[in-house]
């Protein structure tokens, strides 16, 4: 029968407690979020709504096309300015997702002949990106500068270390200023994903790279996800003019994807504006991390010390992980829920947000239930 082995890998995901469902959620949703990349809290911010609204009626539901034939339109070339600007780097470049900013900056920097040493902790689009790309990748343990040297200097010709900044699950931040030395050694670029990082990191969330003293270096670039901080949908790359002018030219999902929809554009433009004139927000996104990190510890969970707006909490099997969501969920509580083959380790978690507009009382009633609904 057609796709008949679908049917045994559903049955032993099942039996192994790693079936994932959709749950649409509600406009008026009644549950306190925990779970959402929302770091700042500006999804739902009126003047992004309206940049979202305001593009759509200005420039169309779509983009119309490709960003080389109709689907780079002013907006895109401004949102494009102004986020480089905010983060310190000569040249943006606008992508319909973080993963395809991903995808892009690995493949079209890492050519025939090419090595990419890769953290064991990187997320799935980096990861992808390694795939795709014409060069070799090496893994190497997470978070490890001497790794990365040791990998560079089996190779001879271009190379790049790739990672994330803040690491998606755990919430660790990854020691840049020390990747980028590693890299200096050998003439290697530095690729770093600063999807958790950009918003939080950084005196007014400038981000990750800005924060390590690394930004507008000439060999580093940094990918970005407009959906996070920013509240909207979409990704960048940062860098050197001459590393966007080579992405215009080689990046096959710049290239050959639909522009990014103006309504995503004039929302990432409007958070992003909002932040520069109110940069305290990056500020309380990470003070109200380490408050949670501290009452969850204080309640006896085991919790990873947050470096961005992520706070990582022990669970003891994907089935128990599963169960405390759940469970967290009917007493009114959303929480993020990481198993296998999510987490390299095999280690099952629940992924707290600390979201910059959350209150003291939020943070007490969430940890309550947390310790409360504890497998
Ligand atoms: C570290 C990291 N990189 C990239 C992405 C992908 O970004 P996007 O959702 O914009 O495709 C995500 C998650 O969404 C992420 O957590």
């Amino acid at each position: 029968m057609a796709f008949g082995w679908i049917d045994e890998q559903a049955e032993l995901r099942r039996r192994a407690g790693l079936v994932r469902t959709l749950r649409p959620r509600p406009a008026d949703s009644p549950l306190l979020d925990l779970a959402s990349n929302d770091y700042l809290g500006l999804a739902r911010h009126p003047e992004v709504t309206e940049g979202a609204a305001a593009a759509a009626r200005t420039w169309g539901g779509g983009a119309t096309g490709s960003r080389l034939v109709t689907g780079t339109t002013e907006l895109h070339g401004e949102l494009e300015r102004e986020l480089a600007e905010h983060c310190g780097f000569e040249a943006a470049l606008v992508f319909s997702s973080g993963y395809a900013a991903n995808l892009a900056a690995v493949t079209a920097l890492a050519p025939h002949g090419s090595l990419i040493v890769s953290d064991a902790g990187n997320h799935a689009s980096l990861i992808d990106g390694c795939r795709l790309a014409r060069g070799t990748t090496q893994v190497v343990g997470h978070a490890d500068p001497d790794a990365v040297r040791k990998a560079l200097g089996t190779h001879d010709g271009p190379a790049v270390a790739v990672s994330d900044t803040v690491f998606s699950v755990d919430g660790d931040a990854a020691p840049l200023a020390a990747l980028a030395a590693a890299c200096r050694e050998y003439g290697a670029g530095l690729v770093v994903d600063d999807a958790h990082g950009l918003g939080v990191l950084g005196e007014g969330g400038q981000g990750a790279p800005y924060a390590a003293g690394l930004a507008g270096a000439d060999d580093v670039v940094v990918t970005v996800t407009l959906s996070k901080s920013l509240g909207s949908q979409g990704g960048a790359v940062l860098g050197p003019a001459r590393v966007i002018e080579h992405l215009v030219n080689a990046a096959r999902t710049f290239i050959f994807d639909t522009g990014l929809a103006p309504a995503a554009a004039g929302a990432a433009l409007a958070a992003l504006r909002l932040l520069r004139r109110e940069p305290q927000r990056a500020a309380r996104a990470r003070a109200v991390a380490g408050e949670l990190h501290a009452r969850v510890t204080a309640a006896g969970l085991a919790a990873v010390r947050p470096d961005a707006a992520v706070v990582s909490v022990r669970a003891p099997s994907p089935e128990g992980a599963v169960r405390w969501a759940a469970d967290c969920r009917s007493a009114g509580l959303a929480v993020g829920c990481f198993r296998p083959p999510s987490v390299p380790d095999g280690i099952s978690r629940l992924r707290l947000t600390a979201r910059a507009d959350l209150s003291g009382a939020e943070l007490e009633r969430a940890v309550q239930v947390i310790g409360e609904t504890r497998p």
